[in-house]
């Protein structure tokens, strides 16, 4: 197991640079096999969802070079085979070869579920989609075979705007027969990222980043190139520990234009940021005013993020809420910060934060990668030494954090135990 050691309380001076989003990344891995040529990622960023990935295109037979942060891939010998359980039980986005082998060879078998317990998180509205388009799906076992004679276009609505579906059924429908309209579709911009890398080998998308995405199917797809945009969440976990301890700190790297309900936010408790194209810079204050906040599909404010901000919430004077509508189980974290002397009542659908309250070093146990980013906040600005167990889900999502941190004076380390 790994832990993460914090001396909490120091200020942090200095320039952190924003990886690439995980959440594009670990789609436009699995998007790459649909290349019938070779593809070259850039800005990959060094997280452990990445090697996830990189253990799953080696049994698929694709040829790798990572030069970080750059990921060329040559898929000219690819081999369908099943996706076994210890490679996808490792990380969610393992489903999205269900639509990229199923669009490439007509027929994928993956076995799922991965990722983060933060409630049941069902599959059901890509496995409805992959159906329209012809697709037989048997399910045993955690085993699913999605096999299709004729993979066509279709009419897809969803029923509500699943960032998963959205993806997996454009990589069904880049290389199925006809045209497919995904009505309802998320807006996201790792789905835009997404869309943008199949278009560079000739795919032929349109509307990604509206409700209504067109996918008209094609045969071969051509050398491809793309960067992974900037993650919006390491960005805003990053933002919160600059609000909470930051002196100057300067975050960098960032699309200002992909936070703009959260900075909102950030705006409305009182932070002192200065904005620039593709930075901020941002220092803490000791007067923040509290406020309400309700996660919602982009551009709302990002369920991923209401965890970190909880920790800033603990610091504004009043009372605050959280209102979680994505995920059934998304506090898990809120324990901990009760432990750290935040005054917290919560149920699974909504925490009221009374602040502000002083917070000190305690042991606490990271329950999912949100909830070990709010950890990481709150043993930052904590009095004292605070130690995060169950340290890997955090290493999923934020690449470099030690180095990071420590360059801009933070006193943090990840040891290995056991
Ligand atoms: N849902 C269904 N049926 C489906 C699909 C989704 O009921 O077929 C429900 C889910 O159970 C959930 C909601 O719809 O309640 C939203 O799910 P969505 O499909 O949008 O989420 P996801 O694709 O599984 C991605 C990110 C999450 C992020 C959400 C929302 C990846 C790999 N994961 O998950 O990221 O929270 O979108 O923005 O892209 C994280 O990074 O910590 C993380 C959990």
């Amino acid at each position: 197991m790994k832990i993460i050691e914090i001396q909490g309380n120091k200020p942090l001076s200095g320039t952190i640079k924003v990886s690439g989003a995980k959440n594009s990344a670990v789609a436009l891995i699995p998007a790459a096999i649909l290349c019938d040529e070779e593809v070259v990622i850039e800005n990959i960023p060094d997280i452990s969802d990445t090697y996830d990935l990189f253990n799953i295109l080696e049994v698929l037979n694709v040829k790798k070079e990572y030069d970080k942060p750059i990921l060329k891939l040559d898929l000219r010998n690819i081999r369908n085979t099943i996706v076994d359980k210890d490679l996808s039980s490792k990380l969610r986005a393992s489903y999205y070869f269900m639509g990229a082998l199923l669009g490439k060879f007509k027929k994928a078998v993956v076995y799922f579920p991965g990722g983060c317990s933060i409630g049941s998180r069902p599959i059901d509205y890509h496995i409805k989609g992959f159906k329209q388009m012809g697709a037989t799906v048997e399910i045993e076992n955690d085993k699913y075979t999605i096999s299709a004679k004729n993979l066509h276009g279709a009419n897809i609505y969803l029923d509500f705007e699943s960032v998963g579906a959205t993806v997996n059924l454009i990589l069904a429908a880049t290389k199925a027969e006809g045209t497919t309209i995904i009505h309802n579709a998320a807006r996201e911009p790792e789905i835009v990222n997404v869309a943008t890398f199949l278009n560079s080998m000739g795919a032929k998308i349109t509307g990604a980043g509206t409700n209504e995405i067109k996918i008209i199917g094609v045969k071969y797809l051509k050398k491809g190139q793309v960067e992974v945009i900037p993650d919006r969440i390491e960005t805003l976990t990053y933002l919160i520990i600059g609000a909470l301890v930051g002196k100057n700190l300067k975050i960098d790297n960032i699309i200002p234009a992909h936070i703009q309900a959260p900075l909102s936010k950030l705006i409305d408790i009182g932070v002192d940021i200065k904005q620039n194209n593709n930075n901020i810079i941002i220092s803490a204050k000791n007067d923040y005013n509290s406020t309400d906040i309700k996660t919602l599909v982009y551009p709302g404010f990002p369920t991923d993020v209401a965890q970190p901000f909880s920790v800033l919430l603990t610091q504004c004077k009043g009372i605050s809420h959280v209102y979680e509508t994505i995920y059934e189980n998304r506090m898990g974290h809120m324990p901990y910060l009760n432990k750290m002397g935040a005054n917290v009542q919560y149920n699974l659908k909504e925490a009221k934060i009374k602040g502000p309250t002083k917070l000190k070093g305690a042991e606490v146990t990271a329950t999912d990668l949100r909830a070990g980013a709010a950890l990481v906040c709150a043993g930052l600005k904590a009095e004292g030494k605070t130690v995060i167990f169950d340290a890997e889900h955090v290493l999923r999502g934020y690449g470099d954090l030690e180095t990071k941190l420590t360059n801009v004076g933070a006193k943090i380390a990840i040891k290995k135990i056991k």
